[in-house]
């Protein structure tokens, strides 16, 4: 297997499993708490990633909020922020969107090739960008090679249902944090945090429990995936059931 960073997966959702509603307002899932939790993660990570569609509906920053945390992360001589990544097949992407604009940080845009002249073109003169051919179809093997290659050792990915289910039926995820708010959604028409597929973690091959934290009213699972042959990412050390850090929920 190529190497590839440790993926950890982060969503936050209503019990009956939605990441959203279906309205144009953005459904509140996590509270102040949860949000530090969330941020508290993004710091310790090379880079972030979320789907092209959460970019148009979200408009997510994706940096770390806390001063402290970015003060920290300067001293160890990283960015004060981790990379942003996004994948997209059509290159359908806002230069203006605050993925682009917000923080001094490294952009990268995985794009499907038959995309990439439109993708591009769109982001031409976009400060920190860096566009990437990740074949066609996009394969999330290309992706994620590509960022070892970089330096990613350790990547959080922030939704949404659409990557989440990529990452997780192509047995790329290595740790999922969930976050469960006390609300049911209950529209079809709002995303899940996962649509249909064929899953390594099956009844017949659990996910191993982490560890389980209240937040407010709303809970933090966290599981341990492994890979579909028991393999991880390649460069780095698998945590422990004592590691506190975790992930997801709004982004933002
Ligand atoms: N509660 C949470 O934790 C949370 C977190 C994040 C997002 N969300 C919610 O999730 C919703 C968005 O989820 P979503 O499923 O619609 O979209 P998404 O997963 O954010 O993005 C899907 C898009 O990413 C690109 N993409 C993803 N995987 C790809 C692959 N393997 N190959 C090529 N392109 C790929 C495609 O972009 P193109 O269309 O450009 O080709 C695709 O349409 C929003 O409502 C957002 O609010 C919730």
């Amino acid at each position: 297997m190529a190497e590839r960073p440790y993926v950890l997966l982060s969503a936050a959702m209503s019990v009956d499993g939605y990441i959203d509603d279906a309205t144009d307002q953005r459904l509140l899932l996590s509270d102040n708490a949860d949000l530090d939790r969330v941020d508290e993660v993004r710091a310790g990570v090379d880079a972030i990633l979320v789907g092209a569609n959460t970019i148009r509906r979200d408009n997510p920053r994706l940096l770390v909020r806390s001063p402290a945390r970015r003060e920290q992360r300067v001293t160890r001589g990283l960015p004060e922020s981790p990379i942003k990544v996004t994948v997209t097949s059509r290159g359908d992407l806002d230069p203006t969107a605050a993925f682009f604009t917000a923080g001094a940080v490294q952009k990268i845009v995985y794009a499907a090739g038959p995309a990439m002249g439109k993708i591009r073109e769109r982001l031409t003169g976009v400060a920190m960008v860096s566009v990437v051919d990740a074949g066609d179809p996009l394969d999330l093997g290309v992706v994620l090679a590509d960022l070892a290659s970089r330096g990613v050792r350790r990547l959080m990915v922030e939704g949404g249902g659409t990557v989440h289910t990529r990452f997780l039926t192509a047995g790329l995820a290595d740790e999922l944090h969930l976050v469960i708010a006390p609300f049911f959604v209950g529209d079809p028409a709002a995303p899940r945090f996962v649509g249909a597929g064929t899953f390594p973690h099956d009844p017949g091959r659990r996910m191993e429990l982490a560890e389980i934290r209240r937040i407010g009213d709303v809970v933090l699972l966290r599981y341990l995936l492994g890979g579909p042959t028991g393999t991880t990412g390649a460069h780095c050390s698998r945590p422990t059931r004592a590691t506190t850090a975790t992930a997801a929920g709004a982004t933002g």
